[in-house]
């Protein structure tokens, strides 16, 4: 597998582009998991989901199932398996109950120990050290303003040095508290396909003729932070107004520093977009196998100034209005990223050719690379 560069007229930046083959090779797919997934900061859910005690988020990342659960206030990070016959504890994506294997009924505490065993002294005398030892494997957790983030392997940076300059973004985003949608797409496509999808508006004319296109101006700029990327896009004057009047209607307490479409990428699968101050769109491209992902998208305002924001007819309008915008964009990205993970299976590996509007995904593939220890 050859990860070249391509020859070009105009040079950008850094021209490194991965193989093709590394959409769909099972191989390379293992050993995502382990460079990649399992030492990366993975975010997981949003801090208001752990506020009570008991609360608890699952996630599966790189193919282990993980529970982050708050006990008493304090948010601790376990592997999702008992240590009795291996059944997942928390069956769920989220909710609130003890940490209780729903099989034979072990209870386990914030240290992870399966402290209460039905008929222990019957059926198996453990006393506390015996019980310590069958406690489950525990992972990191780490909490950047509401944002919630794990990694299976511990070591390695803090979750505030992964971010840099990106922290406190995240503080600001933040604010936007008031979910108003949450839903899950499984895509025939490998997981890097669906990034790539998010990281450049060179397909937006093609691809979101109908929607995005008429959203935005051909403005914009692009940077990036560590293993990280940033886009800012100029919004159209038409959807400038159009936010303007519902923010209005609905007294949205808008940022205003957040003025355009903002689109931050957060490696390895984190997308986060901020439209005029006032919805953010975040996104996790999940890899399931080498050639599945599940895309995971919630949709959030800011807190409206009305008491009753949900109530009324200015919500329903702003958020069937949004929701359907997003369905739409939704459907056409899945459209051509599973055409792409098609296509790039046919040309032996040979890398991508993307042009200068293209240039995080160098970025991307660069971060990438480094991370599974190939050469640049
Ligand atoms: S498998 Fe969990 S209590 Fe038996
Ligand atoms: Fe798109």
């Amino acid at each position: 597998m050859s990860d070249a560069s391509p020859k070009r007229r105009v040079e950008p930046p850094s021209a490194t582009v991965i193989s093709t083959a590394r959409y769909s090779d099972p191989t390379v797919f293992e050993e995502e998991r382990k460079r990649i997934f399992r030492r990366s900061w993975i975010f997981i859910g949003f801090a208001e989901q752990l506020a009570q005690p008991n609360d608890f988020v699952t996630a599966d990342i790189a193919g282990t199932s993980v529970v982050v659960q708050n006990f008493d206030g304090a948010l601790a990070a376990f592997h999702n398996v008992c240590t009795h016959r291996y059944s997942v504890i928390q069956q769920e994506p989220c909710g609130n109950r003890r940490l209780e294997c729903p099989y034979h009924g072990w209870l386990f505490n914030r240290e992870g120990v399966p402290v209460g065993i039905p008929g222990n002294e019957k059926f198996f005398g453990f006393d506390r050290a015996a019980k310590e030892k069958l406690a489950l494997p525990r992972f990191e957790v780490a909490v950047r303003g509401r944002f919630v983030f794990v990694r299976l392997e511990a070591g390695g940076e803090s979750l505030d040095d992964f971010l840099g300059a990106y922290g406190p973004l995240l503080d600001d985003l933040s604010a936007f508290t008031n979910l108003m949608s949450d839903e899950t797409q499984v895509w025939q496509a490998n997981w890097k396909i669906g990034v790539e999808s998010v990281l450049e508006p060179y397909h937006v004319d093609a691809t979101h003729p109908e929607t995005f296109k008429t959203f935005i101006r051909k403005q914009w700029e692009n940077s990036t932070e560590r293993e990280h990327s940033r886009c800012l896009t100029r919004m159209s004057d038409h959807s400038t107004k159009w936010w303007n009047g519902v923010a209005r209607a609905l007294g949205l307490q808008r940022d205003e520093r957040y003025c355009d479409y903002d689109h931050y990428f957060i490696f390895p699968n984190l997308s986060i977009a901020v439209t005029h101050g006032a919805l953010l769109s975040v996104q996790t491209y999940d890899p399931v196998d080498a050639e599945v992902l599940r895309l995971r998208f919630r949709l959030l305002t800011v807190p409206g100034r009305k008491t009753a924001l949900r109530d009324g007819a200015a919500w329903t309008m702003l958020s069937g209005t949004v929701q359907a915008f997003n369905a739409q964009v939704l459907s056409e990205d899945r459209r051509v990223s599973e055409s792409t993970h098609r296509g790039s299976k046919q040309v032996g590996g040979k890398p991508a050719v993307p042009g200068l509007a293209e240039d995080r995904l160098f970025a991307f593939h660069g971060a990438y690379l480094k991370r599974m220890g190939a050469e640049r």
